[in-house]
């Protein structure tokens, strides 16, 4: 599949979305952060916004729920039109029921992992997700600097889905940048969320293309 960006409308104009998802023509899919403002101290958006995002984005829908109760919430992102839906497997009371009700549902099934969260939660499961998104930040917020110790977590997916045979996306979210993307293209990520880096630029959609191509570079030099 190659290296994917997926760049967050949490750092675009709320007022605007759909033209600040046109400003991203170049990207292989559209981050939407969904906050609750219970699993994190923020607020953002939920499904009738997202319903209308996948209806006139160009590209699918990288659905990020950071919510309570994803157990009943996800799937409705899915029917909602999400081609892809993070749920967090803190915020989960049955995660293997989760991925399996989005698989169902024609989704790519994703979970998250809280920078205070190890893989072992997860990396015996693998084959039931289709990604793993390790937060480089503490979710809550665009912005936030990036946590390089989050790194052996990708690499340890990596390696086990590696071993596994697995065909597992893993995903990075927070502080995803120019000057941070190779060591975490090189640790074995390959679907990179980036906010503020892509929003900030002048031209969002040649940030894409940049990315991109770093991230392709590094991963030419993987961590072993
Ligand atoms: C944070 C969100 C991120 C956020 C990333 O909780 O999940 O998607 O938008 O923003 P940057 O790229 O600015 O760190
Ligand atoms: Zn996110």
């Amino acid at each position: 599949m190659g290296m994917q960006i997926s760049p967050s409308i949490l750092s675009a104009d709320f007022a605007n979305l759909q033209a600040e998802v046109a400003r991203i023509s170049t990207a292989d899919w559209v981050h939407v952060d969904v906050m609750d403002g219970h699993f994190v101290p923020n607020l953002t958006l939920g499904l009738p916004v997202v319903e209308r995002i996948a209806q006139v984005a160009p590209m699918p829908v990288d659905a990020h729920l950071m919510i309570e109760n994803p157990d009943h919430w996800a799937p409705r992102y899915a029917e909602a039109g999400a081609a892809s839906v993070t749920f967090h497997y803190e915020a989960a009371s049955n995660p293997l029921a989760i991925a399996q009700d989005l698989r169902a549902l024609g989704a790519r099934a994703s979970v998250a992992l809280k920078p205070g969260t190890p893989v072992d939660a997860v990396i015996d499961d693998l084959k039931h997700f289709d990604m793993v998104l390790v937060m480089t930040v503490e979710p809550g917020f665009g912005g936030q600097a990036f946590m390089p110790d989050m790194l052996p977590k990708v690499s340890a997916l990596r390696d086990a889905a590696r071993a596994a045979d697995l065909d597992l996306w893993i995903q990075t979210d927070g502080g995803i940048a120019r000057d941070t993307i190779e060591q975490t293209a090189a640790a074995g990520c390959d679907v990179f969320v980036a906010g503020s880096a892509v929003y900030g630029a002048a031209d969002p959609a040649a940030e894409v293309d940049a990315l991109r191509h770093l991230a392709a570079s590094a991963s030419a030099h993987p961590y072993e």
